[in-house]
């Protein structure tokens, strides 16, 4: 079979929908995060096969066909949420691949169910892939199955792509399981990662850790070959480009923009509620300009958009109130009868209306104090055909080293990203096009295809 007539399966530890309990019983919705919104377009146009968690837990559902991909179901039990997801995928290795931004959490009883988790994912995998399938797995929640896989199914192509950053040696090597986690992710054929930085710490953590030899960007380990390389993810950009032409689009980002007052100017940030976005950094870098300047609140609103996550986590619902708590102290100190200074709305918003948004704000903050790639930079630059639109950027995000016109930032500097917000809204006209319009040709050029189409092109050569 030509190798890329494989079938294609991707495995990732959220299914692109997840079943939540309604007031009706329980009904499916799309999952959170970036992960699901780069690959739902590319295993549709495949007519692939997904494996992955419902986000219930208990017994799986049986295999089932929805918007052209094939679901497949890997049950999991209330202890080993607990222990796997909320435990190390999301108490040991997120904060520490987000540059230890929290403390993380190193627990024996919370290895041994990631291990189990993946060997699970690694079974369900190996009895539903189609002969010489493509198999694409994805992400930090199931480092260990590619070579639980090639064991299993030596008959496989096996890709790895990791969302997140990998750390440096000086982090990475606190960890208690750093051989065994390398080693998992080595039984790929292709290993792939946001920036080169990632890919190039990958090397140096194979060769100071494990038994491997790597030649440029070839690793060998015990007789299997690799390939780690960056592969960039980016966005359907038009998609995007065409939501916001849209005339229905256009006319209730009129409204958007009459709806927080006349001439005010939107200043936006749109995230999962998470500690690494550096929501609160960017909240008090407003609030300094409302007091520096009183009458800001005239000209300017913020929105803020944050999508419920993870909210079993202790450190997210602390993240939660703080937020609350920082808007809550602005619209005190600074709201007029009719004027609110953050508008603050805590829940997704459909496809339509965040485009809308998109292109309705003058300014788009991000300021993650560390991001594997940050798809909402992207979303926004697609959504301003028009030339328009300012984008502040954490120097911290992959996507700083592609959109290098954006205005960059330091999220630790609540100063200097003061200043930028207030250099956003002063840039001249042309300058704010110049920059948009170098940014566009940027994430127009690399698509989300181009993305999944390299990557596969490396998977079946
Ligand atoms: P992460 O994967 O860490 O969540 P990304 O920026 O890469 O961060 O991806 C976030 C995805 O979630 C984007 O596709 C974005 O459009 C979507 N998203 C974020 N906030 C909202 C919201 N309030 N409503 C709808 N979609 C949202
Ligand atoms: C990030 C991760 C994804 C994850 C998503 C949402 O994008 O890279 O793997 O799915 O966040 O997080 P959740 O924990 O809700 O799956």
């Amino acid at each position: 079979m030509p190798s890329r007539d494989r079938p294609l399966v991707i495995v990732a530890n959220r299914l692109p929908v997840s079943r939540v309990r309604g007031t009706e019983g329980p009904r499916w919705k799309r999952s959170p995060g970036g992960l699901v919104s780069a690959l739902t377009p590319i295993v549709r146009r495949a007519g692939g096969a997904w494996v992955g968690w419902t986000g219930t837990t208990g017994k799986a559902p049986d295999p089932f066909e929805h918007d052209r991909i094939k679901h497949v179901c890997v049950p999991i039990s209330r202890s080993q949420l607990q222990r796997f997801y909320y435990g190390f995928c999301n108490g040991t290795i997120w904060p520490l691949y987000h540059d230890a931004v929290r403390q993380p959490e190193y627990h024996r009883h919370w290895w041994r169910p990631y291990v189990s988790v993946n060997k699970r994912f690694a079974t369900v995998t190996a009895e539903s892939a189609p002969p010489d399938s493509r198999v694409w797995v994805h992400d930090y929640h199931l480092q260990l199955v590619p070579s639980l896989l090639r064991q299993m199914r030596p008959d496989l192509r096996i890709g790895f792509f990791l969302h997140i950053p990998l750390p440096p040696e000086e982090l990475f090597g606190r960890l208690p399981w750093r051989r065994q986690i390398l080693e998992g992710i080595m039984g790929a054929d292709v290993v792939g990662f946001q920036t080169q930085r990632d890919a190039q710490n990958f090397l140096s953590l194979a060769r100071r850790y494990t038994d491997a030899r790597t030649e440029k960007s070839i690793v060998h380990l015990h007789g299997h070959s690799l390939q780690v390389s960056a592969f960039p993810i980016s966005i359907d950009f038009e998609r995007y480009d065409r939501m916001a032409e849209d005339p229905r689009v256009i006319e209730r980002s009129k409204q958007l923009q009459q709806q927080v007052g006349q001439g005010r100017r939107i200043v936006l940030g749109v995230d999962r509620l998470d500690y690494t976005k550096g929501i609160d950094v960017r909240l008090r870098a407003f609030q300094e300009l409302l007091a520096r300047r009183r009458d800001f609140k005239r000209e300017c609103v913020m929105v803020q958009l944050a999508v419920p996550s993870r909210e079993r986590i202790q450190e997210y619902r602390e993240l939660r109130s703080r937020i609350e708590e920082i808007v809550g102290q602005i619209n005190g100190e600074f709201a007029e009868v009719g004027l609110i200074p953050v508008q603050y709305l805590h829940r997704e918003l459909p496809f339509e209306e965040l485009v809308a948004l998109y292109r309705a704000a003058e300014v788009l903050l991000v300021t993650p104090l560390a991001d594997g790639m940050n798809l909402v930079a992207k979303e926004y630059v697609a959504a301003h055909g028009d030339g328009s639109g300012v984008l502040v950027l954490s120097e911290f995000t992959g996507a700083a080293s592609e959109l290098q016109t954006a205005l960059m930032v330091n999220p630790h500097d609540v100063n200097g990203l003061t200043e930028m917000i207030a250099l956003a809204l002063s840039l001249p006209k042309r300058e704010v096009s110049r920059r948009m319009q170098r940014m566009r040709e940027v994430v127009s050029r690399h698509t989300v295809y181009d993305w999944a189409d390299s990557f596969l092109a490396a998977l079946t050569d």
